[in-house]
């Protein structure tokens, strides 16, 4: 796909997918936002060339309306977090299948390719680390369920209609306009908020469960490449660096950037949780050129600088 293209994203003034528009925008593209503000904000668009539409994935004739014209969908919008979906399941597959299927149906008719934001989760507790995209998948929680699906209606619309899509699995993105302020925020903004805050990071178990946390802006360029490379329809792409990091060495690096100890309380473990995850990045690398640029500890590092900035408090 060449330069200077129509797109258009949802949940476009969510963490990532701000991101994402910025990349797309210093891409030369144009950019149409859809997002219905259950936990994106219109201050994340702040200052960047948008064309902003407020509304819901499952409105059908908005998604017709605003399709118009548009060459490729990111569909990232989704009521993200594993604990809220244990607690309330309908709702995570209402907002993440009823509107991936919707978008899917709106960007088929409207000839556009369309990418959709995938999760590790996906891979559930598998034994084998990394984490190929030929492994089965083996969801844990109703959350990984609706990404799953997601994915699999790609990978249909794909063969079933010959439309270009691809999926790219995120795996524990983190950074700058990450929400800490909900229980169902992720767990470096909460940190980051604990550490800047003078309070204790809550472990949920022992904490040596890992994660391959992947800084946003490389989560973001990576998502634009599956857009503007041809891939064959319907593949799903790691996005990651391909490390793993426990919850300790988080506090522990958090402890160092703070210049004191970080202090910690353990917690009930979380139910439908993953011990460990770490991607294998090799196909990204083959077929997008992909490759993290951030260390875990320099993402880490203009994280906590920028809570800081957002939130003055006493580190
Ligand atoms: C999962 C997906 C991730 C996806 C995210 C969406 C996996 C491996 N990852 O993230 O790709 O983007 O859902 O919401 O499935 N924790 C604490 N204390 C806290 C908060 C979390 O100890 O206050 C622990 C959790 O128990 C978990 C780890 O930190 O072991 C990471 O949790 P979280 O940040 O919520 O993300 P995942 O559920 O791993």
């Amino acid at each position: 796909m060449s330069e200077g293209k129509q797109f258009l994203i949802t949940g476009g003034a969510g963490f990532i997918g701000s991101h994402l528009a910025q990349a797309c925008l210093s891409h030369g593209h144009r950019v149409r936002v859809l997002d219905n503000l259950a936990t994106g904000l219109e201050s994340n668009l702040e200052g960047m060339d948008v064309d902003f539409v407020q509304g819901d994935v499952r409105d059908e004739a908005l998604l017709t309306r605003i399709m118009q014209g548009v060459d490729g969908v990111f569909h990232l919008a989704a009521l993200p977090s594993v604990p809220r979906s244990v607690k309330d399941p309908y709702a995570s597959h209402d907002n993440n299948i009823t509107g991936v299927l919707k978008v899917l149906i709106a960007a088929r008719d409207a000839g556009a390719k369309m990418v959709f934001a995938g999760s590790s989760s996906a891979y559930g507790d598998t034994e084998v680390l990394p984490k190929n995209e030929d492994m089965p998948v083996r969801p844990l929680s109703p959350y990984a369920v609706t990404k799953v699906a997601g994915e699999q209606y790609l990978q249909v619309f794909a063969r079933v209609y010959g439309m270009p899509t691809a999926i790219v699995r995120y795996f524990n993105v983190f950074g700058p306009r990450q929400r800490n302020d909900s229980p169902y925020s992720g767990v470096i903004a909460k940190f980051c908020r604990a550490a800047l805050e003078g309070e204790v990071c809550k472990i949920e178990g022992d904490g040596l469960q890992s994660r391959d946390f992947t800084y946003v802006a490389d989560a973001a360029r990576g998502t634009l490449l599956a857009m503007e490379k041809e891939v064959p329809g319907g593949e799903v792409i790691n996005l990651a660096g391909g490390n793993r990091i426990s919850l300790l060495d988080l506090v522990s690096s958090l402890s160092k950037l703070c210049g004191r100890e970080v202090g910690i309380q353990h917690v009930a473990d979380r139910p439908g949780d993953v011990k460990h995850s770490q991607a294998d990045v090799n196909k990204a690398l083959r077929l997008l050129g992909f490759e993290t640029e951030y260390s875990f500890d320099e993402g880490l590092e203009k994280t906590l600088e920028w809570y800081k900035k957002e939130h003055p408090a006493p580190c």
